[in-house]
């Protein structure tokens, strides 16, 4: 089982997201979710190993959130996230998807990009989903995402 550590850049602050800002003004929002990625492994929280200069430029134009924990698997934090609801009000709070699995993260749920869609934005997801896709209703492009780029399950090869 992965351990994961989620890394977030969040390039806007929450009242331009609640509407106090003009459409023309509104930032872009790029929200990225790293596995595996420890405290230490970015330069801009002092790692001299691994030189993320990119990364820091966004960190240091955009907001840190430093003091936000996550389950240590994917599919509860990816929930979590998406609906800004601890896992166990989400119902997967226990195990990563596997497989098929015939179930996935709630249609009861409304989840960021729908709230994003209601606010002008348009939505695009690049990598893994990991939230279900048992039926085609679960899966991103029927979640708020206008587009999704990538696969749905927990992992896959790059070769
Ligand atoms: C969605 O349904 C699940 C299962 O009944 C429940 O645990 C969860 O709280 C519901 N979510 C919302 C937003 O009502």
């Amino acid at each position: 089982m992965n351990q994961q550590t989620v890394f977030l850049i969040i390039v806007c602050t929450w009242c331009q997201l609640q509407g106090g800002c003009a459409q023309s003004s509104r930032p872009h929002i790029i929200v990225i979710v790293a596995d595996d990625l420890g405290w230490n492994d970015v330069s801009f929280h002092g790692s001299n190993q691994i030189p993320t200069p990119a990364l820091d430029t966004l960190a240091y134009t955009g907001v840190m959130l430093s003091n936000y924990y996550v389950s240590p698997i994917c599919t509860p934090s990816r929930s979590a996230l998406l609906t800004g609801r601890h896992p166990i009000h989400t119902g997967l709070q226990h195990d990563v998807l596997v497989g098929a699995a015939p179930y996935g993260l709630g249609l009861n749920e409304t989840i960021m990009p729908q709230y994003l869609k209601q606010l002008g934005y348009e939505t695009h997801i690049v990598g893994k989903w990991h939230l279900g896709f048992f039926k085609k209703e679960y899966t991103p492009t029927f979640r708020g995402f206008d587009s999704h780029f990538g696969y749905w399950l927990g992992e896959e090869g790059y070769s």
